[in-house]
């Protein structure tokens, strides 16, 4: 079999957050803003969605989370691996344009979406506040890269353990109550996004969000990531993932991420019985 996407650079960021580098220049060239990749591991692996972070040269960097089979199975791989497929850039950029103050809010292993979109936004002639929060400090990633981006950045952490303690959301509505912000990025847990644009509500702003639901083709075709934005049905993968937050069903949307939960916790329990068998189980990253 041909393994065809090399990962270039496999660093653990944090627990269970990893960062890596895959070689994937047809990607890399298109990849704009906003969008994500579905990547499969091998002839037997599901497809999965990640969003495109950053790109550099030929190679995509993509940030996540190894929560269940396939996660936790990329996760093993190392620098000089390889993976069967990645297709993308897929998704509708990011609606770039010069609003003025622009608002760019990551949670959790959402912030991985966020340094692209602050770039573009600065690019575009915004002033750029960017907003990142996370369960702890040793969950916090990117702060420099953000600060290194951003005119102002704001951290937040649920515990106190770095910067302002308590949620991004706080953090937004302060600055709303003191300054005109014209537009609102939110990207993270589908609980956050809606927390989260519920605060900029009131003041009429702009807000978008990255909707995350389960996606399998990614071109429209299965419907697996069907959303109700504005009491209309549209494709995530195709429509999306950034909708108007404000119009969004987050509700419907938590639901549908659970539907196959019992099935991914058999598949996540059988491969950890496969790893046990084999005495794999991933060495160190960097
Ligand atoms: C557009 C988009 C961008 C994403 N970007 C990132 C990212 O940058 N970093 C990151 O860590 N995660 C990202 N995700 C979520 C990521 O795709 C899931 O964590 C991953 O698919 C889980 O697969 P698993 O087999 O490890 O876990 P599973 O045990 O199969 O599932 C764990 C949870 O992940 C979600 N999930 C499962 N399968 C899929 C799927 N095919 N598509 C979408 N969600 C699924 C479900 O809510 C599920 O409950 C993104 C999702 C979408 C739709
Ligand atoms: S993932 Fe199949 S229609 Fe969107």
């Amino acid at each position: 079999m041909k393994r065809l996407y090399r990962v270039e650079l496999a660093i653990k960021l944090a627990d269970r957050v990893y960062e890596y580098w895959i070689r994937a220049p047809q990607v890399a060239q298109h990849a704009r803003a906003g969008q994500f990749l579905i990547l499969r591991l091998h002839e037997r692996g599901e497809r999965i969605p990640l969003t495109i972070s950053a790109v550099r040269g030929d190679a995509v960097r993509v940030i996540f989370m190894a929560v269940g089979k396939t996660t936790q199975e990329l996760a093993t791989l190392r620098a000089g691996d390889s993976i069967m497929d990645v297709a993308g850039p897929l998704g509708r950029p990011s609606e770039i344009a010069r609003y003025g103050t622009c608002c760019v809010v990551g949670g959790g292993v959402g912030i991985a979406g966020t340094p692209l979109i602050a770039e573009e936004l600065k690019r575009a002639g915004n002033h750029v506040i960017g907003i990142i929060g996370a369960r702890s400090a040793d969950l916090l990633v990117l702060e420099d890269e953000m600060r290194g981006i951003c005119d102002e950045l704001y951290v937040t952490t649920d515990d106190g353990s770095r910067g302002a303690h308590g949620f991004a959301a706080d953090v937004l509505k302060r600055l709303l109550g003191e300054r005109v912000i014209d537009c609102v990025w939110i990207i993270g847990p589908a609980i956050m996004m809606k927390i989260t644009s519920g605060v900029t509500a009131p003041y009429g702003v702009k807000t978008y969000v990255s909707l995350n639901p389960i996606m399998v083709d990614g071109t429209g075709m299965c419907g697996s990531c069907r959303v109700t934005v504005g009491g209309e049905t549209k494709f995530a993968c195709v429509d999306g993932p950034e909708f108007d937050a404000h119009q969004v069903d987050f509700v419907e949307l938590m639901q549908r991420q659970r539907i196959y939960t019992g099935q991914e916790k058999i598949s996540l329990e059988r491969y950890a019985e496969h790893q046990c068998r084999c005495g794999e189980g991933g060495g160190s990253h960097g």
